[in-house]
């Protein structure tokens, strides 16, 4: 059986839309370099949670709705992050559901990675 393909939309920091396709059980991070998205230094620790570059911003209502919250490993990663946001989360720690079709998820101007 196929895994159903869910929709993500990326809004940069200069306003463009980046429409990419992801399976139930991708992460964003799976997403971004699944569909080859030019995003600077996004993912840089490739998911191992040391790095603050998948840091993307939800909507209000998208946020509240994930199913995972953020652990504690998370926080402090994200504490790190450049322009964090209330409705903030590491792209590589969010698994995409058929819940999320359609999505859209900013993702902030300056990119921090840790480990430089
Ligand atoms: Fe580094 Fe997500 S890719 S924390």
């Amino acid at each position: 059986l196929n895994k159903k393909e869910v929709e993500v939309i990326f809004v940069k920091a200069n306003g463009d839309h980046i429409k990419a396709k992801g399976k139930v059980g991708d992460s964003f991070l799976d997403v971004v370099v699944n569909n080859d998205i030019d995003l600077d230094g996004f993912g840089a620790c490739e998911g191992t949670l040391t790095c603050s570059t998948c840091h993307l911003i939800f909507k209000k209502d998208d946020f509240d709705a994930l199913p995972e919250k953020a652990t504690d490993e998370e926080l402090d990663m994200l504490d790190l992050a450049y322009d964090l946001t209330d409705t903030s989360r590491l792209g590589c720690q969010i698994i995409l559901s058929e819940k999320l079709d359609g999505i859209e998820v900013k993702v902030p101007a300056t990119i921090n990675d840790q480990r430089s």
